[in-house]
C-alpha cells in the first residue's frame, strides 16, 4: 500500500511565499528509523532562519524540526519505540511540516500519557532548549536559588517555558519583551521582573534591580539588537549565553571587550550539540516531561494554524505577533 503525505517545501531561500505544499510518497523506515504520523507540528524561529537562508541547507528543503504523533512503523535496530506508541521529537534533519514522515529514531521519545500531542509538538525543541540553558549552560561561579539571570524575548516559545522553569529552580529571572502585554505574560509565568526593551533601557533597569551588581547569566536569542547592552548587564565572571538571532546575527567583536567588562565568558549554544546520543536526548526529555507532568511548567499554545496556512504562521512569528508556542495542525 502506498502512503502519501503533504510536505511543506522550499526550492529556494526567501520570504514566506516561497513555502509550498507538495505531495510525496513515504516509504518504510530503514535501519535506525521510524515512520511517524503527526497529530501536531511545532513552529520554531529556527524554521525562519532555514527558510531565509541564514542557516544554510541544500535545496529543495522540507522544513520543520519538531512534531508529535503515533509511530506507524519501526526500522531494524530501533528498540525504544514500538508501533502504536505516542511520540514526540526535536530533531534533524528538517522535515516535520508534513502529515507523515520517515526519520531517524534517535531523537524521537515516547510521549507520556499526561502530555497531549499538541503540547508534545509545541514543547520538545523549545523545552529541551530551556533545559540545557538552565541546567547545562552555567557560569563558573554556579547558579544558586535567589540568583539573578536575564532572559530576552521571555514571552516567546522558549521564553515562557524558561520563565516557569527558572521559578521552579528558585532563580530570579529578569524578563525582557517587546510590549507591556508581553511583559505581563512573562510575569504571570514566573519572571521576577519584566522590562519592555522597546521603551526602556534594559541595561540600566537590570543594574537598578540588582543594586548595581549585574546578573550571573544573560540568555540572549535576540542577537544583534541586544548583544552590546547585554554585556553591560553581567557581573564580573558572568556568562553570556548567545543562542539565537531573531534580530540578526551578532556582529564580530574584539575579545578585549570581555576583559574590560569584568572578565566575562561568552558561549554560543545550540540544542543540536546537546542531543547527539539517544541517552542524552532521553535524559533531557525525561527532565522536561517531569516538570510539565508535575504542572511546574505549563505549555502555552497561543496560536494554531492548519498546515496549509504555514505562510501566515511564519509571517506572524517574524512580525513578533505571537506569544508562547505555536502549532501547525494536520
Ligand atoms: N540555539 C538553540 O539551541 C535554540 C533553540 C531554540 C530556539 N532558539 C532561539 O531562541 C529564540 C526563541 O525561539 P522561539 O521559536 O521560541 O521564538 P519566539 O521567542 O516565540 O519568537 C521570537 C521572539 O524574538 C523577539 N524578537 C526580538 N527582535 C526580533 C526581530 N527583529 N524580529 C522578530 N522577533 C524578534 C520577539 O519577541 P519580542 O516582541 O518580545 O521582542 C519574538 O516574539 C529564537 O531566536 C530561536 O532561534 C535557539
Amino acid at each position: 500500500m502506498s502512503i502519501t503525505s503533504r510536505v511543506v517545501r522550499i526550492d529556494e531561500v526567501g520570504g514566506a511565499e516561497h513555502m509550498h505544499l507538495v505531495q510525496v510518497e513515504v516509504g518504510d523506515p530503514g535501519p535506525g528509523e521510524v515512520r511517524i504520523r503527526h497529530h501536531a507540528i511545532g513552529l520554531n524561529f529556527i524554521d525562519v532562519y532555514q527558510r531565509t537562508g541564514l542557516y544554510k541547507f541544500p535545496m529543495p528543503l522540507s522544513l520543520g524540526m519538531e512534531g508529535a504523533g503515533v509511530i506507524e512503523a519501526v526500522g531494524e535496530g530501533v528498540s525504544h519505540l514500538h508501533v502504536g506508541d505516542r511520540a514526540a521529537y526535536a530533531a534533524n534533519p528538517p522535515g516535520s511540516y508534513c502529515d507523515v514522515r520517515v526519520m531517524p529514531a534517535m531523537n524521537v521519545c515516547r510521549l507520556p500519557e499526561a502530555i497531549s500531542f499538541e503540547e508534545g509538538a509545541a514543547m520538545m525543541l523549545k523545552g529541551l532548549t530551556a533545559q540545557y540553558l538552565l541546567k547545562r549552560s552555567r557560569p563558573v561561579e554556579g547558579l544558586e536559588p535567589g540568583d539573578f539571570v536575564l532572559f530576552h524575548a521571555a514571552a516567546g516559545g522558549v521564553g515562557l517555558i524558561a520563565c516557569q522553569w527558572a521559578r521552579a529552580l528558585g532563580l530570579q529571572l529578569i524578563a525582557t519583551a517587546g510590549s507591556d502585554a508581553k511583559c505581563e505574560l512573562a510575569l504571570a509565568n514566573g519572571a521576577a521582573y519584566a522590562i519592555n526593551y522597546n521603551s526602556e533601557d534594559f541595561a540600566a533597569r537590570v543594574l537598578d534591580i540588582t543594586r548595581g551588581q549585574g546578573v550571573k547569566v544573560v540568555y540572549d536569542s535576540v542577537g544583534k539588537d541586544t548583544w552590546d547592552k547585554s554585556l553591560d548587564c553581567l557581573r564580573p565572571f558572568g556568562l553570556m549565553v548567545s543562542f539565537g538571532n531573531a534580530s540578526g546575527p551578532v556582529p564580530p567583536f574584539a575579545p578585549g571587550i570581555l576583559g574590560a567588562k569584568g572578565s566575562l565568558y561568552v558561549t554560543r549554544q545550540t540544542l543540536f550539540s546537546h542531543i547527539t546520543s539517544r541517552e542524552r536526548t532521553q535524559s533531557m526529555a525525561d527532565d522536561l516531561f517531569a516538570v510539565v507532568s508535575s504542572g511546574q511548567v505549563k505549555i502555552h499554545i497561543d496560536q494554531r494554524y492548519p498546515l496549509e496556512q504555514v505562510r501566515q504562521a511564519h509571517r506572524d512569528l517574524e512580525a513578533r505577533k505571537t506569544t508562547g508556542c505555536t502549532v501547525l495542525t494536520v
